[in-house]
């Protein structure tokens, strides 16, 4: 019975995962409101809320679960990559748990987290597979060839395509966190009306980047003058959103076929997006290849998914882990 807590960023997480891998609860505390007056998380808020409401989460998980803290055998962490502060609220509350309990301990990286979201799945992705993670810090295909590991064969060079989706939102004046405002007011744009640039697709490169199109979007509305902008408001998120999903779906076609992989995957908060989860479906289709998506609620941060890495890495026994540190970055 494990219980897995993930504090990377502003949402404060708390799940527990049964030993036949069935989640039993999965609670999300979203930090978002407090953000969106700064337009973007504020690390030293975010950290300060975490630890305003880590216990609460966590009875909250437990007793939306049904279990007992006697009851949890293992207890697993996000360790990095975050914000420094808001990952030590949650590896040191997990470990001072875990401590007081003698029990085994788990540090889990938040990107194989996101990839492992797909074993939670009613029809769990089986290595080998290409797993696209798209989240608001990362951007990267990885080969997963066994549930605990995975290797990194392109990744972004710049900008996130979640930073993308936010700082072009911010752009169009939508509130924090945009990504998902920018998916809601694209619905009604036309997303051939303007055109943006895709970077590195002409080159066999796995790499992304992003700062480009950001830049450009920061011309195009500068040239259109802020009441035109208002007016084509839908079309621009439209084109923006479509050349940000084209160069998450241009890469993973080429990843496929440079691998022969018959199984693609995707994660992280960026694979929440209706036209990225649409058009992936349609490359799947293309390349015959059988295509993963967990629901949305396991896309974003969620602790869910920490809980189902922690099911395939090795556990460190008391007191082995009490040194275990967080990190930024790898
Ligand atoms: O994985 P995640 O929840 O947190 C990080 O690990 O960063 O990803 C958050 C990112 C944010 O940039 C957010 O705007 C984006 O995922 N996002 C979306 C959507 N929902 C969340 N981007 C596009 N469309 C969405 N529907
Ligand atoms: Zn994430």
């Amino acid at each position: 019975m494990i219980l897995a807590i993930e504090t990377s960023c502003d949402d404060t997480c708390a799940a527990v995962l049964d030993g036949e891998g069935e989640l039993l609860s999965n609670i999300i505390s979203s930090q978002a409101e407090l953000h969106d007056r700064y337009g973007g998380v504020v690390p030293e808020v975010a950290s300060r809320q975490h630890l305003h409401l880590i216990n609460t989460v966590i009875d909250e998980t437990l007793s939306e679960a049904d279990v007992a803290l006697d009851e949890i055998t293992l207890i697993a962490a996000t360790e990095g990559p975050g914000l420094i502060g808001a990952l030590l609220i949650g590896i040191s509350t997990a470990k001072s748990l875990a401590a007081a309990r003698k029990l085994p301990f788990v540090a889990v990286d938040h990107m194989l987290g996101h990839i492992a979201a797909n074993f939670l799945l009613d029809d769990p992705v089986e290595p080998p597979f290409l797993c696209l993670v798209a989240s608001g810090g990362h951007t990267l295909i990885a080969a997963v060839e066994d549930r605990s590991r995975y290797e990194v064969l392109g990744q972004s060079l710049d900008d996130a395509a979640g930073e993308a989706f936010d700082k072009g939102a911010r752009m169009l004046g939508l509130p924090y966190p945009g990504g998902a405002e920018l998916d809601r007011l694209a619905i009604t744009g036309d997303p051939e009306r303007f055109d943006f640039p895709v970077s590195m697709s002409g080159s066999d490169s796995l790499d992304f980047s992003y700062s480009g199109l950001k830049t450009s979007l920061v011309y195009k509305a500068r040239d259109m003058g802020p009441e035109e902008v208002r007016r084509c408001r839908a079309d621009l998120a439209a084109s923006y959103q479509d050349a940000i999903c084209a160069q998450l779906v241009s890469k993973s076609k080429k990843a496929i076929e440079q691998t022969g992989y018959s199984k693609l995957a995707v994660g992280g908060g960026v694979a929440a997006n209706s036209v990225l989860r649409r058009q992936m479906n349609d490359l799947a289709e293309e390349l015959g290849v059988r295509l993963f998506v967990p629901p949305i609620e396991l896309c974003t941060d969620n602790a869910a998914m920490i809980a189902s890495a922690a099911r395939y890495l090795e556990e460190v026994p008391y007191p082995e882990y009490l040194d275990f540190d967080a990190f930024a970055r790898k």
